[in-house]
């Protein structure tokens, strides 16, 4: 049939801020580089997932909570909201949920970064949220890793430089595995500009020292802290994250989230893994194992692990062409998936995630192997 020719095909012009993007994501995931191989991966330890798992009662959740998977989900997550904020000493109103912390950060910046408005982070941060602030059609800033963290001064003063809404800091972070003291944050806090909003990802939390984590009042207006159930507890494909802050920092986002993000398995998966803080005990100490397994193989191959708080150790390989050909080699000649810091200084390192014991082995005599050949 012909289209009449006031309905000639054709589409709207993209909006100018996507027009405007580059046709990517942030990340090449593993299952990508299985097709563009042609085969499985061998061992996946770049994306930071745990290797670990859930625990046995997570999965009984899961398994009871799909006999119900026709309905929708509470678009309130009360259960996991009340639960969250007993675990935090809060109150319901201070817990947003969210479909992992990538989705959190999107929402900040909607909330609080016009169009054209500047964030800060570190120079090869975390690049989900550069990935949400061009979306938005927001610009960063960008501040050098001192000494293999970040620069805490140097982001303030950036902050205050740049007239910056928000500032992005990972701690522990992501990809040096680095952390500042809570005491660092806190001073960073007070030193922030007026109106600037301490975005503080906290995604690997559970495998810090204790004086990684800051002491911020509940109520402080200038932080959001954004935690998930994608690392320590197991559950990255699940996709469950939260972000707590005082309420009238962040109830706004209640404006502009996806209602039913937060699925009903989902919402019952992290209500039980909260719930068994045994399981996520024994995941820090058998990561903890494991860092000191990859520290172990560095310097018996002449290379340096990076301290790290997380469960991946940034290993300094000397180089970028080094990390590179590494890289490239363990994942086409071994099937070894890892991943290496995107931007100078970091980027004469790799990054590779704590397995379990035979992940460990099997990346070991990978990683002998290549590291022969260079
Ligand atoms: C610093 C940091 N934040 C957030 C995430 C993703 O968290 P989620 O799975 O909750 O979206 C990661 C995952 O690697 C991360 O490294």
């Amino acid at each position: 049939m012909a289209v009449p020719s006031d309905l000639a095909p054709g589409r709207p012009a993209l909006a100018a801020i996507v027009a405007g993007l580059p046709a990517s994501t942030p990340f090449v995931g593993p299952e990508a580089l299985e097709r563009r191989l042609g085969r499985p991966l061998g061992v996946r330890l770049g994306a930071n997932e745990s290797l670990f798992g859930p625990s046995a009662r997570v999965i009984e959740a899961m398994r009871a909570a799909a006999l119900d998977i026709n309905l929708y989900g509470d678009p309130e997550g009360f259960e996991l909201r009340t639960a969250l904020a007993r675990h935090h000493a809060l109150t319901l109103d201070h817990v947003v949920l969210g479909s992992g912390i990538d989705e959190l950060l999107g929402l900040l910046v909607r909330a609080y970064l016009e169009p054209g408005g500047i964030a800060v982070m570190s120079l090869g941060g975390y690049p989900t949220f550069v990935y949400q602030v061009s979306g938005h059609g927001g610009r960063i800033e960008t501040v050098p890793y001192r000494d293999d963290r970040n620069d805490a001064e140097g982001l303030v003063e950036a902050a205050r430089r740049v007239g910056a809404k928000l500032l992005y800091l990972s701690n522990p972070d992501n990809p040096s595995g680095s952390y500042l003291t809570g005491a660092t944050i806190c001073d960073m806090v007070d030193r922030l500009p007026r109106g600037c909003l301490l975005v503080l990802d906290e995604a690997y939390a559970e495998f810090a020292p204790a004086d990684a984590i800051p002491d911020i009042a509940a109520d402080d207006p200038r932080v959001v802290r954004l935690r998930t159930f994608s690392k320590a507890h197991g559950l990255a494909g699940m996709r469950v994250g939260y972000a707590f802050g005082a309420p009238e920092t962040i109830r706004p986002l209640d404006r502009i989230r996806n209602q039913f993000g937060v699925g009903r398995m989902a919402q019952a998966a992290a209500l039980a893994a909260l719930a068994d803080q045994d399981h996520v005990a024994t995941v820090v100490a058998a990561v903890a194992a494991g860092r000191a397994d990859y520290a172990a193989l560095a310097r018996e191959l002449g290379a340096v692990a990076l301290p790290s708080a997380t469960n991946f150790v940034t290993i300094d390989v000397g180089g970028s062409v080094c990390a590179k050909t590494i890289l490239a080699a363990l994942l086409e000649r071994e099937g070894v998936f890892i991943r290496m810091p995107g931007a100078a200084p970091l980027d004469r390192c790799i990054r590779v995630t704590v397995g379990r014991p035979e992940e460990r082995t099997l990346f070991a005599a990978a990683f002998r192997r290549v590291f022969a050949c260079l």
